[in-house]
């Protein structure tokens, strides 16, 4: 998607994939920073751990707690910085990295696009409260739903959420148990689904697909989960996370680049590469 997406732009820049482990970051980051990468992605486990590991944090990285876009940048000649591709010539000696989260604004554009959703006032159950489960969490609360409900198996983290969703958007009423009567929209943000022969993330004697209008899984791999499928058969508008990776991804292009993302080039490369032609 990202090679996909340089290309259409017309730079000669690759995107590469490095797994590092926890207690690397730090020097990751830093080397990238030393070798004059335009940026990174980060993904699980890294994108909190890296707030503390940047030299500066954009509002989105504040807001929602989570990185997993960095970009290099050197400072102009009027003192402002700017990413590399800003520069013509030999990059300025003072360098700088700064996190962004491209993922939380994701969600809501993923939402919008695919299941037609209108947040403001919706009744929403959320499943799962680890990395992406909080950061969906209060993305979805800032859009002010009357109503979320969050699950998780290890409820105390629900709970957790929930009390910071409390104190920053106490218009959205919020509870950690199933509701009772329908929803407007149900999203998985738990790993339930990704591995072959998983079943569903929630119990259907606790809440009944049909309940819900829509489901939204944030897995894109498999293309169809039990969720997705169960939901399906049970009349729900669905949809898989293909649109979250995606416009995370052009936002992070965009940050990079300063263009526009030519969003249906890597929508065409990314639904290739992970189903194939
Ligand atoms: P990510 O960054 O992708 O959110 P994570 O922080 O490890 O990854 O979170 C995984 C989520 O899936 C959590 O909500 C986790 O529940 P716990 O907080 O109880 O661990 C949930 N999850 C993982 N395996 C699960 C399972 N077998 N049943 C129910 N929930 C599960």
């Amino acid at each position: 998607m990202q090679n996909a997406g340089m290309a259409a732009l017309g730079l000669d820049w690759r995107y590469l994939a490095f797994e590092v482990r926890p207690e690397d970051l730090r020097a990751a980051i830093e080397g990238a920073k030393a070798m004059r990468f335009m940026g990174l992605n980060l993904t699980v486990p890294h994108k909190v751990a890296a707030m503390t590991l940047v030299d500066a944090l954009d509002e989105s990285a504040v807001k929602w707690g989570a990185i997993n876009t960095i970009r290099f940048e050197a400072r102009d000649p009027q003192g402002r910085w700017q990413p590399f591709q800003y520069f013509s010539g030999p990059l300025p000696d003072e360098v700088r990295s700064q996190g962004f989260n491209t993922d939380a604004d994701a969600i809501v554009h993923a939402l919008r696009d695919d299941l037609d959703m209108k947040l403001a006032g919706a009744r929403i159950l959320l499943l799962g409260a680890g990395g992406a489960g909080r950061v969906a969490a209060l993305r979805l609360a800032a859009e002010l739903p009357s109503e979320m409900f969050l699950i998780n198996r290890t409820a105390d983290k629900a709970e957790g959420v929930a009390e910071e969703i409390r104190e920053r958007f106490p218009q959205v009423k919020t509870s950690t148990s199933f509701p009772e009567a329908k929803v407007d929209l149900l999203v998985n943000a738990t790993s339930v689904g990704l591995k072959r022969g998983d079943g569903l993330p929630l119990d259907e004697e606790l809440f009944p697909l049909q309940r819900a209008a829509a489901v939204y899984d944030m897995i894109y791999r498999p293309a169809e989960t039990t969720l997705l499928k169960v939901a399906k058969a049970a009349g729900c508008r669905t949809a898989n996370g293909t649109g979250m990776l995606l416009y995370q991804g052009a936002r992070a292009l965009e940050l990079w680049t300063g263009r526009s993302a030519p969003e249906e080039i890597m929508r065409d490369a990314l639904v290739k590469n992970v189903y194939g032609d």
